[in-house]
């Protein structure tokens, strides 16, 4: 990898501690810098062995306040932005934290990358964006419309993103990929529900009629779409990121029941999501004229993902019950009570 020096928002969470871990796996030379607010998505447990390791330094702080910005930016080559509020379960309930980290945050980013003079900055979206897909696949020019208060706080930053690459030159690209599964996601996100919910022998709870479709990526195969678009990307540009063959949510299940080795009997339809967006779908040629391909099949990497939860059940089971949080803290008290890990 040609960058020197990296900053990580949100490093601790699923896709970006997955990143992380590429990163210090494939490109040791790399100088890592992780910043995170370590909300309830974010574990510290996820990178702890890099963070021990002083492969990656840790730095607890909120996109919300520039001054944790600024510090954590002080010589980052390049920028990437994985921190947000994600779940749209908690959008629905309460949006004022997505709008203040998704947009505002985003903002702050921004304008220390331009301060700083950053190379590139990278921000990680999100093909909600785009809105429900009837039948059509969108491409990168497809106008926005989301459907729910979190993809509607992804396009503020996404558009404050268009908006600095346009007004101060700031050499930035945007990926907007489907949706990720993989080892290190939280348990409250459907594939891992369903997996842990299953392994507890508890009922899979489906949302509506079970076929809303999505067009799923294994987390590494998305990362390594990241890293292309960082390298290679024009700067100003958006690039779709997916697979091309989307699933409906009753298969996916089916699937994981079969690697769990549980009957279909524990399925539960319950009453829909509001606003459930029915089914996005992607054009994502663009990033694959910078000679990306995603190299795992949807079958193979889930069985891959449900023998991670499998192996890794005590992560899962802190992270379910929260004393995950008491878990961490235990071991990093005295590096947390002055901010940083190292
Ligand atoms: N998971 C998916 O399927 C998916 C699909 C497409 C795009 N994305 C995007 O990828 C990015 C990462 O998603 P994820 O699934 O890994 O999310 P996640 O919820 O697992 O992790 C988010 C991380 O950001 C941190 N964070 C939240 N607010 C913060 C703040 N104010 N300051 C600093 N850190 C903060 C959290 O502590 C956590 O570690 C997001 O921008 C999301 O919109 C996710």
């Amino acid at each position: 990898m040609p960058f020197r020096s990296i900053l990580v928002t949100g490093g601790a969470g699923f896709i970006g501690s997955n990143f992380v871990r590429m990163v210090a796996r494939e490109h040791p030379k790399t100088v890592i810098t992780v910043l995170d607010a370590l909300t309830y998505a974010g574990n510290l447990e996820n990178i702890a062995d890099l963070v021990d390791s002083g492969s990656v330094r840790f730095i607890k702080g909120d996109i919300r306040e520039p001054a944790a910005v600024r510090v954590a930016m002080d010589n980052a080559e390049v920028v990437f932005n994985f921190a947000a509020e994600t779940h749209v379960d908690r959008s629905i309930e309460e949006a004022a934290s997505f709008i203040e980290t998704d947009i505002q945050g985003t903002y702050n980013l921004l304008n220390f990358a331009r301060e700083l003079k950053v190379k590139r900055y990278v921000q990680i979206s999100t093909d909600e964006v785009y809105g429900s897909s009837a039948g059509k696949d969108f491409d990168e020019t497809s106008p926005l419309r989301p459907g729910n208060p979190y993809s509607a706080s992804k396009c503020g930053g996404d558009l404050m993103c268009l908006a600095f690459a346009n007004t101060y030159r700031l050499p930035l690209v945007i990926t907007r990929s489907s949706n990720n599964f993989g080892p290190y996601q939280h348990v409250e996100k459907f594939i891992p529900l369903f997996i842990t919910n299953a392994m507890e022998g508890k009922d899979l709870p489906l949302y509506g009629d079970g076929l809303h479709e999505r067009d799923w990526i294994f987390v590494e195969d998305n990362c390594r779409a990241i890293l292309a678009v960082a390298e290679k990307g024009n700067d100003g540009e958006v690039y779709n990121i997916a697979v091309g063959k989307s699933q409906p949510n009753l298969r996916v299940a089916e699937l994981i029941l079969k690697h769990v080795g549980k009957t279909n009997s524990r399925i539960v339809f319950i009453e829909d999501r509001k606003g459930h967006d029915r089914a996005y779908r992607l054009a994502a040629e663009k990033v694959r004229v910078l000679g990306w391909a995603p190299r795992t099949e949807f079958a193979p990497a889930m069985e891959e993902t449900v023998r991670w939860y499998v192996d890794n059940r005590g992560w899962w089971e802190r992270v379910k019950s929260g004393a995950f949080r008491e878990y961490y803290e235990k071991q990093y008290k005295d590096k947390l009570a002055k901010g940083k890990t190292k």
